[in-house]
């Protein structure tokens, strides 16, 4: 004999649940759904983010890179590059939910291809010396911890006259330009363009408080294509004679675009920063993913719960609004990059210390 339930056909909650059901599928079929059923998290309380902290150490990262030497030319790959993935968002292409981040290698003798994009970049030199990079018909030569900046539409290449390899972190906007489907790329016929300027041109005409009267426009972003680490690294030194130390993030500067006095990119921002031996930041967060490299020193960052034990060249990530401190057990150099000037932009940044 049938024993009955609770939701037998008369109970009224059993006749809603099954009319709502039978209206989500019929409101399916002409490509909608019930904004309730999902707002909790399309709209939440606090920023989610889908990545994890994670650490990259460049002893790791260099014997691959390496090995990617022998497998495919510079030419035939366009950029050797291994891609640093967010563990949690594998397959992605991502280090946060708007930042690319990968490792490029050229080998001496090598060319990497002119061409241009809609996406910026920034390199930061990790590994060699001699190589260069030219941007819009100035090249220039990179060292250790320069900071180099291709913006939107500016044609770049790369070519090593050097006897080492050079090995460099890249850093693209892409996840975002791809986010709103605006990308556009270019190569060109010959594989590295003509140069018009003098190495150091730019950062001599832009980057010493003077202005030339034709400063080029360059949709917002700086028209100097090379911070090197030999200017801007005793200038964090002297803020640290002078106490100039922040409780969270050290002795910092941020490059900034000298015409406008705002970042070198419309969509990303840098920092540089010296932590003094010892130095124990408080915790902070924001809503910027942020990707670290250790430049000199060692140290840890906590991120929530997780540990971060760096030392030189190693890349490491602290996605949106984790709480973090940073602890150097020897004076520290930490160059840092995020989204913050694309959410600034958008008015919907924010922090929290
Ligand atoms: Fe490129």
């Amino acid at each position: 004999m049938a024993v009955a339930t609770a939701s037998k056909p008369t109970d009224p909650k059993h006749n809603i649940e099954a009319m709502r059901e039978a209206y989500y599928e019929r409101i399916s079929k002409y490509d909608m759904a019930p904004l309730w059923k999902v707002m909790k998290s399309v709209v939440t309380k606090e920023p989610v983010t889908h990545g994890v902290p994670a650490i990259w150490r460049f002893q790791d990262a260099k014997a691959l890179v390496l090995e990617s030497g022998p497998l495919i030319t510079a030419e035939e790959a366009e950029r050797r590059v291994l891609i640093l993935e967010n563990p949690a968002m594998r397959g992605q292409s991502k280090i946060t939910n708007s930042m690319f981040a990968g490792i490029q290698m050229i080998l001496p003798g090598e060319v990497a291809p002119a061409h241009r994009h809609v996406s910026s970049a920034i390199r930061f030199v990790l590994d060699g010396k001699g190589a260069y990079t030219a941007v819009e018909g100035e090249k220039t030569i990179m060292a250790p911890g320069d900071f180099v900046i291709t913006s939107n539409w500016a044609p770049h290449d790369h070519g090593n006259d050097s006897n080492e390899p050079m090995m460099w972190l890249d850093v693209l906007d892409f996840p975002m330009v791809n986010f709103f489907e605006t990308s556009f790329a270019e190569h060109f016929d010959a594989a590295t363009q003509a140069t018009s300027r003098g190495d150091g041109d730019s950062l001599a005409f832009y980057g010493s408080g003077v202005l030339p009267d034709s400063v080029p426009d360059r949709r917002g972003a700086s028209p100097v294509i090379n911070y090197t680490y030999a200017r801007t690294r005793p200038i964090v030194e002297r803020m640290k004679k002078a106490g100039d130390i922040d409780k969270r993030h050290g002795a910092r500067v941020r490059y900034v675009n000298p015409v406008t006095g705002g970042p070198v990119l419309p969509t990303m921002g840098a920092n540089l920063a010296l932590l003094p031996e010892g130095f124990k930041g408080e915790p902070y967060r924001a809503t910027d993913g942020t990707v670290f490299v250790c430049v000199e020193g060692k140290g840890t960052t906590k991120v929530g719960d997780k540990t971060l034990e760096w030392g030189p060249n190693d890349v490491f990530v602290v996605p949106p609004w984790q709480r973090y401190s940073h602890q150097a057990s020897k004076e520290s150099v930490l160059f840092s990059i995020s989204d913050r000037p694309a959410q600034e932009a958008l008015g919907i940044w924010r922090e929290e210390h």
